[in-house]
């Protein structure tokens, strides 16, 4: 018990060290209303996002595809250090009134970690936020912007930026995800 729960802050901790704390709870963004799951399956590269600790390389994309128990395989992968390296989750839609909040976990010791899609048109962009608090005093956030090609025109990332900040999600410190050379063999 004592173990696995060192393991666990040890897979926690970096992640929220490398996240600047945001003192509060999280906020409460709208989220995509009568959200499809099915149109938003597939392919999605990332465009932009509030740095991760885990997601270092370029490259990332993720391949959702619907299971036939109504769950969700997520398939995410990256190059990193000239390796093409994949990690496979699982989403879940927790409550049916509210599609749009997914939850996503890539380990079974770990709990599914929030997934809401903001916004998304299924064929252009998505706006990805996921928010924990911890214990009400401070949250802990990442947010990502995701188009079905490697780039997305400026003024789409513009007006996706000023719907996070919108919503009260701090967006100041989004960086553009590294989509070139990707499509050429390693
Ligand atoms: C996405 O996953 C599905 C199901 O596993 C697979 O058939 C498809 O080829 C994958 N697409 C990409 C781009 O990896």
């Amino acid at each position: 018990m004592k173990s696995s729960l060192v393991f666990l802050l040890a897979l926690v901790l970096p992640a929220v060290r490398a996240q600047v704390p945001h003192w509060g709870p999280c906020p409460e963004p709208a989220v995509q209303s009568s959200f499809t799951l099915k149109q938003f399956m597939g392919r999605w590269f990332e465009i932009a996002k509030l740095p991760a600790q885990f997601e270092k390389g370029r490259c990332i994309e993720t391949n959702f595809t619907l299971k036939t128990d109504n769950s969700i395989r997520v398939v995410s992968s990256e190059i990193l250090k000239g390796e093409l390296r994949k990690i496979e989750g699982t989403g879940v839609i927790e409550d049916m009134k509210n599609p749009a909040k997914m939850g996503i976990s890539y380990s079974y010791v770990l709990p599914y970690s929030p997934y809401w899609i903001l916004s998304t048109d299924y064929v252009n962009s998505a706006l990805v936020y996921s928010c924990t608090d911890v214990l009400r005093l401070f949250h802990v956030d990442f947010a990502w912007i995701l188009s079905r090609t490697r780039t997305l025109p400026d003024a789409t990332i513009e007006k996706a930026r000023e719907v996070f900040t919108s919503n009260n999600i701090d967006v100041s410190r989004m960086i553009p995800s590294r989509q070139q050379g990707c499509d050429k063999t390693l």
